[in-house]
Order: C-alpha cells, then structure tokens, then sequence
C-alpha cells in the first residue's frame, strides 16, 4: 500500500524533471523554436495524454522518440511511423512532435487488434486473436481530440499485406507489436527504407528473446548481409528515471520496479563481438 502511494507520488512529481531532463539537448534544431516554456507544454500535454487515450507505453517512450524527431535536421528525409497503436495513445503524442517538425506520422494497424499468434512465435501464447483492438475511427477520434490529426495518414490492414507496399523514407519507426512473427515482418520491410542516421524504436523491451533479434548474427546476415546492429535500453528499457533490475517475471513482487521507456536501434549502430583472440592463428 505504502509503496503503491509512494510509486504514484514520485511518478507524478517527477514529470516536470523528467520532461526537461529528456528534452535537454544541445541538438534540438534550432529551426523549431523550442525554448523551455514550449518543451513544458508539449511533455504536459504528452504526460496527460497518456492518461487520457489508454496505452501501456510511456510518455517518457514518447518524449524520447520526440527527442530524436527534434534533433534531425529538416533536411534529413523521413517519414514517422508507428507500427500497432491500439486506441491510439503514442500516435496522439507523436502527431504533436510531428506538427512541430513537419513531418508525417503514418499508422499501421489491422484496428482490428492481434492477429492469430504462429505457434513457432515464443510471444503467441501470451496473447489472444483480437487483443488490443482500437478501431481506425476510434483512433482518430482520439487523435483528433487530443493530438494533431493533420499529420497523420492511417494504413489499415495486417503487416504481411500492407507492408510490401511501403516505399517512402523513414526517420524513425516505433514498433509495439508484441508478436515475434510481426517484429520480424516489420523489420524485415523497414530497414531498408530508414535513412542513414533512422530509428527502430521498439516496446517489447524487457524480454531478452525479443531483444535479441537485434544482435542476432543469423538473422542479420540472412536477412541483410549484415552484422547486428545491438538495441540501446534492450532488457530494462531505456534509464529515464524509473527503478528496475528485473527480470521481468518478477515485477509483482517488487512493487517500486518500473520497467522504463523502450529501446532503440540506429542504422549506423554496431552491436557486434569480434574479439577471438585465440581464432588470430587459424
Ligand atoms: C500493444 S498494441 C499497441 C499499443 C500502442 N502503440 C500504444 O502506445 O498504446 C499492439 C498493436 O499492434 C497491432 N498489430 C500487431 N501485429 C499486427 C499485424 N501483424 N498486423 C496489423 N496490426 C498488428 C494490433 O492491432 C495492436 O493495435
């Protein structure tokens, strides 16, 4: 009880912290104007957003992808995209990043919720067809209300059929997906379209299989003649403040642990091991 209390106070009266410490950054262009005042509003009124538009994710997620939205120059080329929205919570706080910055945010989603789970997909059985259905005119609704719906252009349908077709370039993708089957979809068909310096940010960072995709050797060389290229935050989330050690499977029992705010890949990363110094002579 005292802990419940004690996790609430500090979430709430760290948010202004919180915000500034996220968006302090000498690399926010200065072609957006965003002073002290203005980073206030925009992570208020994403803090508040996210109590308004059921989520699962953070506004802390929220205001470090807006961060790396800000720091691209104009003229890098990209299109924002969120892959799954649900009822639209990150979408709505995306779409105000996307206002400042001029740029596009287009949503995939089926707005019919998860499809059926693959029984080879590790993350299926956690899962059932339809959860976490958002349907697209509620999602604009929510967006309109709430967030910057003129920024926004909607792709209805499951990722295998939609996919194929995506042909733009990407500055950064946040992928909450929660199936394996859909996380391999997704970056099998974005990597190739993110620019230079682009972004995968994905949510399902706490579970260790899941991260791995990203430093899978295999996977990268199978699908991309390429070495991985690592997740920053993979396993704990990125540390925006929060208290978590983990694993995952025992959060019930430690009431103050708050598994944090995503992870993230850059095109230009490297999350590679290449030191075998016993291999040199062979
Ligand atoms: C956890 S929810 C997303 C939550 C949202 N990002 C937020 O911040 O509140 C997962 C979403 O992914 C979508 N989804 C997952 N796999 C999909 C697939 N293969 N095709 C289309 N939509 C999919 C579901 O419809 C659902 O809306």
């Amino acid at each position: 009880m005292f802990s419940r209390f004690f996790k609430k106070a500090y979430f709430v009266l760290s948010v202004p912290i919180a915000i500034l410490f996220i968006l302090n950054s000498k690399q926010i262009h200065k072609d957006y104007k965003l002073n002290v005042i203005k980073k206030l509003y925009l992570g208020f009124r994403m803090f508040l957003n996210t109590l308004r538009i059921q989520t699962f994710t953070s506004y802390k997620a929220h205001l470090a992808m807006g961060l790396k939205i800000l720091e691209a120059p104009p003229d890098v080329p990209g299109d924002i995209i969120e892959f799954g929205t649900w009822k639209g919570g990150c979408a709505a706080n995306l779409s105000l990043v996307c206002k400042i910055v001029g740029r596009k945010l287009v949503i995939y989603d089926s707005f019919e919720g998860l499809p059926e789970g693959d029984p080879d997909d590790r993350e299926a059985k956690y899962y059932e067809k339809g959860d976490f259905c958002g349907t697209l005119e509620e999602v604009k609704r929510n967006i309109s209300k709430h967030g910057n719906i003129e920024s926004c252009e909607f792709i209805k349908g499951w990722f295998k059929d939609t996919l194929p077709h995506l042909d733009s370039p990407i500055l950064l993708a946040f992928l909450d997906v929660d199936l394996e089957e859909s996380l391999d979809t997704c970056v099998k068909h974005i990597w190739p379209h993110l620019v230079d310096e682009g972004y995968i940010f994905i949510d399902e960072f706490h579970g260790p299989d899941y991260c791995a995709l990203f430093y899978s050797e295999k996977y990268w060389k199978k699908n991309f003649d390429q070495t991985p290229p690592g997740l920053i935050g993979a396993g704990t989330g990125l540390p925006l403040g929060d208290f978590y050690i983990g694993p995952w499977s025992e959060r019930h029992t430690h009431p103050t642990w708050h598994a944090n705010a995503g992870a993230f890949t850059r095109k230009d990363m490297s999350g590679y091991w290449a030191y075998y110094p016993d291999e040199k002579n062979e």
